[in-house]
């Protein structure tokens, strides 16, 4: 029977979740759960429900971190294929030998990349692998040594993609050093940057702001602009707060990146897949970047997968970057189709948007606590602070929100230092977004002091 409403039989966690989350702690690596993270035990899901251990029914705003853009547990047309190719083939060598099934792959994700240019595509198993591959053509490619990406980013956690992310300082707590020479500058974020600029009346000076700092304080400061090999950005910053940039920033920092032969890395791993509407957030900003980044949806959440589409003229010697497991064929034949459902819902997701901007916009109307709102598609960001006027970051209440959310059927995740972000899959309907939308609203009220 399909879920209608979430259900709460025990107030989580219940008694099967405590007992698996003691033992989830004695087992696992302890740097993987942040100690605010919900106390959510998932046991099985259908469609945007989560059931946990102990019977109580979720609504999910999570897509489990934009990776089930399909829901839960499979989408039936992907489960399907990948059945199929598991009765013919899963893995065989994709990158040694040959297979038929990476082709189709890769010829639709050099169709939803912008660009009217020759592209290429590697295979991988995750973003961070994906952006390490970028890193390595861009530096390959350009023979440049520096990267610019920007402060509040996220790329990932190996040593190179860790270099280019500056989210959180305990992501590099005695990692140092990582990969040398990424500097880092000020993202064109709307509602708090370093000049105070409010980007939402005043976008072109926070365009132009951001771009005089990396061509004044750093070209002309730190690094020279002709040994920089790329700059890498996430068109929305995601763990950093689904954060929206000025419309035109993108089309100005390609000026800028062209004037000097630099690349752009545009990290889709979050926001890319339908997200925000369009295949790629970055169609949103018109530009045609120079490499692509996916991952976490790539792979419907049934296989993990990671790929990098770049220009073809960028193609790195044999030998110079490989893995074992690019091009496997069950990975193959599960994302094409997968992409091939999301194009179904770009309208849909389009047409939820609306639901949001209207829904949000009168929370952030109502509660003082609810300092900004911002997003595209099905993917948004609500920052609490302590008063409008300061900005002050509340922590505090963003977590008491998570919280009161959960208990009442919502699963969401925070993001930034005071953000919740709302990103549930693109299969929901306009009722089901309602519910959680008020499901929302109730926990806010309950967590506004
Ligand atoms: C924008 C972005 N890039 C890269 C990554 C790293 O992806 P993964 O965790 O698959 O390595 C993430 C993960 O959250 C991300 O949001």
């Amino acid at each position: 029977m399909p879920y209608e409403r979430p259900l709460i039989r025990v107030e989580p966690p219940g008694p099967k979740a405590r007992e698996l989350i003691r033992r989830h702690h004695e087992l696992i690596m302890t740097s993987t759960h942040d100690p605010e993270n919900l106390p959510l035990v998932i046991e099985r899901g259908e469609g945007v429900w989560l059931v946990d251990v102990d019977g109580n029914v979720y609504l999910d705003f999570t897509s489990a971190i934009a990776v089930n853009n399909l829901g839960y547990p499979t989408h039936p047309e992907v489960a399907r294929v990948a059945i199929e190719q598991l009765s013919v083939l899963a893995h065989a060598a994709g990158t040694d030998f040959y297979n038929p099934y990476q082709i189709p792959l890769a010829e639709v994700l050099i169709s939803i990349a912008p660009g009217d240019f020759g592209k290429k595509v590697f295979f991988s198993n995750s973003g961070t692998e994906a952006n390490e591959a970028a890193i390595k053509i861009a530096r390959y490619s350009t023979n440049r040594k520096y990267f610019v990406s920007f402060i509040g980013s996220f790329h990932g956690r190996t040593m190179g993609s860790l270099s280019l992310t500056a989210s959180k300082p305990v992501h590099k707590k005695r990692f140092y050093m990582t990969m040398p020479g990424v500097i880092h500058v000020p993202y064109p974020n709307p509602y708090r940057n370093p000049w105070g600029v409010d980007g939402y009346e005043h976008p072109d000076e926070l365009v132009s702001r951001v771009l005089d700092f990396i061509e004044y304080w750093v070209f002309e400061h730190q690094v020279p602009a002709d040994e920089v090999a790329a700059v890498f950005f996430e068109p929305i910053q995601g763990e950093g707060g689904y954060v929206v940039p000025p419309k035109t920033f993108f089309v100005e920092l390609k000026k800028l990146a062209d004037k000097h032969g630099i690349l752009l890395v545009d990290d889709e791993v979050q926001m890319g897949l339908g997200r925000t509407g369009r295949m790629l957030a970055v169609e949103h900003f018109g530009i045609a970047p120079d490499i692509v980044t996916l991952a976490k949806a790539l792979g419907a959440g049934v296989v993990p997968l990671g790929a990098t589409i770049f220009r073809k003229d960028l193609d790195p010697e044999p030998g110079a970057h490989s893995n074992t497991f690019g091009g496997h064929a069950l990975a193959a034949a599960v994302a094409a189709k997968n992409i091939e459902v999301i194009k179904s819902l770009l309208p849909h997701v389009s047409e939820l948007e609306k639901l949001f901007i209207e829904r949000l916009a009168e929370l952030k109307e109502r509660y003082r606590a609810v300092g900004d709102v911002r997003g595209l598609g099905l993917a948004w960001g609500v920052e609490f602070v302590k008063d409008g006027r300061t900005k002050e970051h509340d922590a505090k209440t963003r977590n008491r929100v998570l919280y009161e959310a959960l208990r009442r059927g919502l699963v969401l995740l925070g993001c930034g230092k005071s953000a919740v972000r709302l990103i549930p899959p693109l299969i929901i309907t306009e009722e089901q977004a309602k519910i959680g939308l008020d499901i929302f609203e109730e926990a806010v009220k309950a967590s506004h002091s």
